[in-house]
């Protein structure tokens, strides 16, 4: 029976078809077959498949059913995927390993499988891991038709919060100023630049400066970021009244940068505010630090609150977008 693929050459295969399956749009119900020098990729859904990339319908073969992690297992476990690596949350390590064999031997496509072995920890905000399978902990990982090289025992980077991400990402305007305080490896700056923004990136962790620069390069976009290694009370210095917007996603402390937000906020800024609070009050805190720090030089608007994810019991990781206008 016919059904959508995207069509590309057989050597571009692995690379869309990891970029597809990134976005869950990877059918596993039909092979993906070669045809003609060309490979058909069984597609989800024709309407979210990138720019760029042909649909047409293709008599693709039935496949046999995937054999899942949990099947071998007898239960289901939790995991969750960047790029090519499988990422555990196991405290007994007889289990992790278990679980580890069992992606292996699946047919989920996974080259490393790690288990955290610290909390998130330091100024960088990176955790040890333990490597069970494989040898790197560097990978590719695509996120909304934006791909990130990154090294997760190197840098920070959380695939939970793609969501989020991608609602900052939707409100910018061509040629708009962006400015991301605390930019890791470019999941806000990168695609931010791709809507058309100039982008300045800042994160103390040089490494992650490093892979933001060559992401940046990857997605085509290096001529709108410009990427900074360094504590952002410095390197804002050179930028003061320039944003129209600002990310500040570094929840817990984010409070302490407010006056180098307020610094560097143009005559009309929003500031995305993350922060970490109890459930019983989850936004006051981080609206009071913002007024704060802006008036009276600025009129201060709550535009929108919003829940992230949940952090630990009764804490949540939420955002506080403000807009401050000039008085
Ligand atoms: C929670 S991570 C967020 C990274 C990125 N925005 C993301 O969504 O993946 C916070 C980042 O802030 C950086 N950071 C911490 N203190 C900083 C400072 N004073 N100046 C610049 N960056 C800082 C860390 O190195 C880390 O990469």
């Amino acid at each position: 029976m016919p059904v959508p693929c995207v069509r590309v050459p057989i050597e571009d295969g692995e690379a869309t078809r990891r970029r597809l399956a990134d976005d869950d749009l990877v059918v596993d119900e039909y092979a993906i077959t070669a045809s003609d020098g060309d490979l058909y990729i069984p597609v989800s859904d024709p309407e979210a498949v990138p720019e760029g990339l042909d649909v047409e319908d293709f008599d693709a073969p039935e496949r046999e059913t995937p054999t899942t992690p949990a099947e071998l297992l007898g239960f289901e476990p939790t995991y969750e995927r960047l790029g090519d690596v499988v990422i555990l949350d196991e405290d007994d390590p007889e289990r992790a390993r278990e679980i580890a064999d069992a992606v292996m031997e699946s047919d989920v496509r996974a080259e490393t499988v790690v288990n955290r072995a610290s909390k998130i920890k330091g100024t960088e905000r990176v955790r040890d891991w333990d490597v069970l399978v494989g040898e790197s902990t560097e990978t590719v990982h695509t996120e909304y038709g934006c791909e990130f090289e990154l090294d997760l025992a190197e840098v920070y980077f959380s695939p939970r919060l793609a969501t989020e991400r991608h609602r900052v990402v939707e409100q910018v305007g061509d040629g708009e100023h962006a400015f991301d305080m605390f930019a890791g490896v470019g999941p806000y700056a990168v695609p931010m630049a791709k809507a058309g923004a100039d982008v300045v990136a800042t994160d103390i962790n040089e490494t992650a400066i490093e892979y933001l620069r060559r992401n940046a390069e990857r997605n085509d976009v290096s001529d709108r970021v410009t990427a900074i290694a360094g504590d952002v009370r410095e390197t804002a210095k050179d930028y003061e009244d320039w944003a129209d917007r600002i990310v500040m996603n570094l929840p817990h402390t984010a409070d302490e940068f407010l006056d180098t937000a307020v610094a560097i906020a143009g005559d009309d800024c929003v500031i995305h505010f993350y922060d970490i609070q109890h459930e019983d009050d989850l936004y006051d805190p981080g609206e009071a630090a913002i007024r704060e720090a802006a008036e009276p030089e600025y009129e201060v608007t709550v535009e929108n609150v919003r829940t992230v994810r949940s952090y630990a019991p009764h804490e949540l990781n939420v955002v506080v977008d403000t807009r401050l206008t000039r008085r």
